[in-house]
């Protein structure tokens, strides 16, 4: 069967390098009106260029936005709401490993603000405009380094950081937060997913130092391969009433046994509301 998303508007986090931007360019691919997040205005339009040359899609746009900033998201929210009136599949791509820790513009642990609390605020400043496109999706790229908990004690990780138990508990919160949203969204047509990419030579090890980042380049599988289970989320036909799962390879599969905690999951929600002052239940 061919796929078509002719009629389809997609928004992806982080397509200026990477899976995001493999992601984009096979989903402009089968039709789609693609827009993407972009920090810097260069990138963005050499990004937009290229997409636009390797699938002869004209229909892709970007806005700027800061994922380390809560008023650079509702910005963003604002102008997307203002250019489009659908939002059919929205994939919360973007995201950093920090191997020091750093703060983000508004103050809050750097892997934790991007890499969760962005798309945490994001899905649910967008989530009226999902719901009205219905039947959507919601596509959250997490990783198979989910492991460990949430550290709710110090979820900052201000008294000792460690960047691998930020990047895990980060994209553990995500998966977390795609369950909970599940069942909100139960009845509404919008499904929602998790995904590991796989093992992927991107610039993902940048602030790692040389060695790390040559060993992500070394080993790692291509964009395009990483962008296989995003792209297959988006559009395939067979997943459409699949729901809060997880995806490896295309397939479902199971995650860690604390990322099914019902309870973790609500106050991790209830956490997240502070942080975002969003006042969804
Ligand atoms: N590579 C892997 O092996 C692997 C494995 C498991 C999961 N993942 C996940 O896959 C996703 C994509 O990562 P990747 O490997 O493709 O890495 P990447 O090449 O470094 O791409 C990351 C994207 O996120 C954007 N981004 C980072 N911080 C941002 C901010 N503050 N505001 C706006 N955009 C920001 C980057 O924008 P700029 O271009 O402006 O920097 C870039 O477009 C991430 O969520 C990552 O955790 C990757």
């Amino acid at each position: 069967m061919t796929i078509t998303l002719k009629s389809k508007t997609i928004l992806i986090t982080g397509a200026t390098s990477g899976i995001g931007k493999e992601t984009a360019i096979g989903l402009a691919e089968l039709g789609a009106t693609i827009v993407f997040t972009a920090r810097d205005k260069q990138k963005a339009k050499s990004t937009k260029k290229e997409i636009i040359e390797k699938t002869g899609n004209k229909n892709i746009d970007h806005i700027e936005c800061d994922l380390s900033s809560f008023a650079s998201i509702r910005n963003f929210c604002k102008e997307y709401k203002s250019r489009y009136k659908k939002l059919h599949i929205l994939i919360n791509n973007a995201g950093v490993w920090n191997f020091k820790r750093k703060q983000s513009i508004d103050g809050i642990e750097n892997t934790f603000h991007v890499n969760y609390l962005a798309p945490f605020l994001m899905t649910n400043l967008l989530l009226d405009t999902i719901k009205k496109s219905a039947p959507a999706r919601i596509i959250n790229v997490s990783s198979g380094l989910h492991r460990g908990t949430i550290n709710f004690d110090d979820i900052e990780f201000k008294k000792s950081f460690s960047s691998m138990k930020a990047y895990s508990q980060s994209k553990l919160a995500l998966i977390l937060f795609t369950r909970r949203l599940a069942k909100k969204l139960e009845g509404t047509k919008v499904t929602v997913n998790s995904v590991h990419p796989g093992f992927i030579a991107t610039d993902l090890g940048r602030d790692a130092g040389q060695i790390t980042n040559k060993f992500f380049r070394l080993f790692g599988k291509s964009p395009k391969k990483g962008a296989e289970t995003s792209i297959y989320l988006a559009s395939s036909p067979e997943v459409e009433t699949v729901t809060g799962e997880y995806f490896v390879n295309k397939k479902m599969t199971q995650s860690s046994k604390k990322s099914y905690d019902m309870d973790l999951a609500k106050r991790l929600w209830s956490v997240s509301k502070k942080y975002t002052g969003i006042n969804k239940r």
